[in-house]
């Protein structure tokens, strides 16, 4: 069997690889420069080995192409293409439109679509759908399920394989290959009762994270107010065997999940009708964060930063990873930058970002610790100015939230 998979980013990269062991697979994506790394066997995603990546090429199990007519004969294709906000943070579906009509100008033969991108409820049924029947030469009756990706870049303990699969088709028969196309790579499927309990779950679960770790960040001001440790308040609150579940404090949220799947939930219950205060309120304490720590800075500082040299340790979204998608950082970055520092940043595992590049560890003013990679070492950081704040509870003897 041939799979196409639209889209070899984070998700669609990862799924190839794994589904590769079992099929052909065919890696479309729009990126040229991507496309050409990725057929000299070079994964720019963590936890895709790029010696994996050659095998499969080698025993002809996996190509990467940006010509669409090559997933004409592929008989799953699934989509993984990105879904961001628009400028004024709208859900834009304009990625999943373009796949759409990959599909529907490539595709004469039926074929099982799979969406793996996360969107709202109603996604698949009223647009996916209907925008492959629109751009479709012919009248194709494909079958069309949801299995929104629950991938955790960078994570050692939970992979494709044990990190258990919601799905549901729009038909039985869509259900069934479904199932079986991931039971090849995936030890948990879970099937429910529509598409629209899928998609709605995912957006759930991010939401869950996105307003317990705006939670978390309010009450960290709070404590500091109070003049409490935050760390010891929720270690000793995470004693209770039951009914407490621990976030961190941070200096926000990054990446391409908890700062954007909320606000699709949100878009759509408004759009119904419904409130969505928590999510929205929960968008702004972790956007507020960033400005929150650069004042407890300045204020720890003689209240002015301006012509400061200040490090800021760790861009990347999440530790260990290279991504900077949404990053706390940059919104760092900017307030530093706003009170008149001088700013600079160091990030071996990003390199370069926004034009600049990481810079030195040490021989700073201030630094302020916004992500902490394990290849990081804690002394260094605390060596590389008079003055460390660490945002992220992992470096001791540094000031803290
Ligand atoms: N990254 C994660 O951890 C993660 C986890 C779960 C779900 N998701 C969801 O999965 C989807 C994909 O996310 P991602 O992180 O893989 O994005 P990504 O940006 O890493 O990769 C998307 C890829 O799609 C390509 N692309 C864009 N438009 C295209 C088109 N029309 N045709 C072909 N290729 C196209 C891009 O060039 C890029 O290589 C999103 O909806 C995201 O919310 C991501």
């Amino acid at each position: 069997m041939k799979i196409g998979i639209i889209g070899q980013g984070y998700v669609g990269l990862t799924i190839s690889a794994f589904a590769a062991e079992h099929f052909e697979v065919v890696g479309f994506d729009s990126n040229q420069n991507v496309v050409n790394q990725l057929n000299l066997g070079v994964s720019h995603i963590e936890g895709v080995e790029s010696a994996l990546l050659a095998k499969w090429i080698k025993a002809g199990r996996y190509g990467a192409t940006t010509n669409g007519s090559d997933i004409r004969d592929c008989q799953i294709v699934v989509i993984a293409v990105p879904t961001p906000l628009t400028l004024d943070r709208k859900p834009d579906l304009s990625f999943i439109e373009a796949a759409c009509i990959t599909i529907g100008q490539n595709l004469s033969k039926p074929v099982l679509v799979i969406n793996e991108s996360t969107s709202f409820p109603g996604t698949l049924r009223d647009f996916i759908k209907p925008t492959i029947d629109k751009y479709s030469s012919v009248k194709v009756d494909h079958l069309y399920a949801i299995s929104p990706e629950r991938v955790d870049p960078g994570r050692g303990d939970f992979n494709q394989k044990n990190t258990p699969r919601l799905y549901a088709g729009l038909t039985t028969e869509a259900s069934e290959k479904t199932r079986d196309f991931y039971s090849k790579f995936c030890d948990n499927l879970v099937e429910v009762s529509s598409p629209e309990v899928a998609e709605a779950a995912k957006l759930f679960e991010n939401t869950f994270r996105q307003v317990n770790i705006a939670l978390v960040n309010e009450f960290a001001q709070i404590a500091y107010a109070l003049g409490v440790s935050v760390y010891e308040t929720l270690d000793a609150a995470n004693t209770k065997p039951y009914g407490f579940m621990k976030f961190t404090p941070s200096a926000g949220v990054g990446g391409h999940c908890i700062p954007v799947d909320p606000t699709y939930l949100a878009a759509v219950a408004e759009e119904h009708g419904a409130p969505a205060t928590f999510i929205r309120r929960a968008n702004e304490v972790n956007l507020e964060m960033s400005e929150y720590i650069v004042r407890r800075v300045a204020a720890d500082n003689g209240g002015d930063l301006k012509g400061k040299s200040v490090l800021v340790v760790g861009v990347a979204y999440k530790p260990n990873v290279a991504d900077v998608r949404e990053t706390a950082a940059e919104l760092v970055i900017e307030h530093l930058r706003s009170q008149g520092a001088v700013v600079s940043w160091h990030d071996d595992v990003v390199g370069s970002w926004k034009g600049e590049s990481s810079t030195l560890l040490h021989g700073a003013d201030i630094s302020v610790v916004v992500t902490k990679h394990d290849s990081v070492d804690e002394k260094k950081i605390l060596a590389s100015a008079p003055y460390v704040f660490d945002t992220t509870g992992k470096v001791k003897g540094a000031i803290g939230l």
